[in-house]
């Protein structure tokens, strides 16, 4: 946990902020990296993307010395806040082990059975490296299980950087008069078109849609992969309803269900969505949060389903890094922290204050506005409603949006650059005032076009 003083609204006032040496950063990295990045969406401009000299709390600070209260998290998997000295300890004990013997270690069982006991759905585990890796084999696993290739997704969701889930509904050429279901389209070159035939997708909340797919196509469809919430998409929430008649579906058409948590998991509660909904899917995949940075994933399932994982003839699964005992250290502190202390509740409180100020600025700005998803990871559209899938994301006002993310980093507080990211909470910004955070906010409102 950071110990830094609560800030006031004085403290997120813009100032010139300057990015030389981010920029000079940018020019050498360029030359032995493509974009000067590893992931394609750090990129954010030859001018504009940011370099990383350290984090701690709910803070970063750039190579020029900029200091951001951090929205992004990671993407997510900062839970606790950067640096947090207990999960670092805890990794510290896990160098000690002395590095990858491509043998098991005590740690696997422990973390294993500490997800058992926070997961309502989960009695059988395996790790990976990546959140993309755990669902690759969620999906294999799936596939192994049911004997078919199919499986379905929903309009707005990521699943990872694997060809096989690389498909994205494309909302911003899409016509809503037009009666059409949007275009899906691969997330750039290079994914092969003969995967596009294996995937159908449908809009969120929709259970009329997802029915006529699996009875047009029961003989093929062996899986539906879905984010209960759609945390790459402006965190718009499944219905209660919805995700019920889900696990009704898929029992009915005997589809494997798995539930992506990979930014849910232990973060929106202690046995991630699943959890707060009271559905149970048969395959849950785990990522972001259960390691607060460490790069650690996992899928969890049932018993009846996992035991696919069973040798030469089952369904494979392993690697060279899988099980790395430092992750699987910060892992189990980190997982240790969320069951036994009050820190996810205290996430959620300091989420909801924040969208209390961000809901009363925005209020008197007369801009119509929602929160969508959960405190700890929540969307905001301008907009009237709360939106049911990807489609109401049209009828937003995301270039405002996009306006404002783009304008916060100058005071002080970086969200990522896109409408469809979520807003993340760890534990660490207690120790900020939303109502400072807001402030600025009010700040940048009152100078965008409307
Ligand atoms: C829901 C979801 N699934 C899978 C992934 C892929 O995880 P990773 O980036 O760790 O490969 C992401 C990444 O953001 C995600 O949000």
């Amino acid at each position: 946990m950071a110990t830094a003083p609560k800030l006031d609204f004085g403290d997120f006032t813009r100032s010139k902020r300057v990015l030389h040496a981010s920029q000079r950063q940018h020019q050498r990295a360029a030359k032995s990296l493509p974009l000067g990045v590893s992931d394609t969406y750090r990129y954010w401009g030859d001018d504009a993307t940011i370099y990383v000299k350290r984090g701690k709390g709910a803070l970063l600070w750039d190579l020029d010395g900029n200091r951001y209260v951090d929205f992004r998290l990671g993407w997510g998997p900062i839970i606790l806040g950067y640096g947090d000295e207990r999960v670092d300890r805890a990794a510290r004990r896990g160098i000690e082990i002395g590095g990858v013997a491509a043998l098991a270690t005590e740690l696997e069982a422990s973390v294993a059975e500490l997800m058992i006991e926070m997961v309502p759905s989960v009695e059988k585990v395996r790790f990976a490296n990546s959140g993309s890796e755990a669902v690759a084999t969620a999906l294999r696993v799936a596939r192994g299980y049911s004997g078919r290739d199919g499986f379905v997704m929903v309009e707005g969701a990521f699943h990872g950087m694997f060809d096989p889930v690389l498909w994205r509904t494309q909302m911003e050429s899409w016509n809503p008069t037009s009666g059409e279901a949007p275009e899906v389209v691969p997330f750039g070159r290079g994914i092969p078109k003969a995967h596009r035939d294996l995937v159908g997708v449908v809009p969120l909340n929709d259970a009329d849609a997802l029915e006529d797919l699996f009875k047009r196509e029961r003989d093929r469809i062996g899986a539906f992969l879905m984010e209960p919430i759609l945390g790459n998409c402006c965190s718009i929430a499944s219905r209660q309803r919805y995700l019920h008649d889900v696990r009704l579906l898929c029992d009915k058409y005997d589809i494997v269900l798995i539930f992506d948590e990979v930014k849910t998991g232990f973060r929106v509660a202690r046995g991630g969505a699943q959890e707060l909904y009271g559905v149970r899917p048969d395959l849950s995949t785990f990522a972001k949060s259960m390691g607060n940075g460490y790069p650690i994933a996992a899928l969890g399932g049932s018993s009846e389903i996992m035991k696919v994982i069973s040798g030469f003839d089952g369904v494979m699964h392993g690697g060279t890094f899988t099980g790395h005992p430092v992750s699987l250290a910060a892992a189990e502190e980190t997982l240790r922290i969320l069951r036994d202390t009050d820190a996810l509740p205290r996430v959620e409180a300091w989420g909801r204050a924040l969208q209390a100020e961000l809901g009363a600025v925005f209020r008197a700005a007369e801009l119509p506005h929602v929160f969508t998803g959960h405190p700890s990871m929540f969307g905001i559209m301008f907009r009237e409603d709360l939106p049911e899938s990807y489609r109401d994301w049209t009828t937003s006002n995301h270039d405002l949006y996009d306006a404002m993310a783009r304008a916060l980093p100058d005071y002080g507080l970086l969200p990522e650059p896109d409408s469809r990211e979520p807003w993340f909470v760890c534990e660490a910004h207690a120790e900020f005032d939303p109502a400072g955070i807001a402030g600025a906010v009010a700040e940048v409102i009152a100078t965008l076009e409307r």
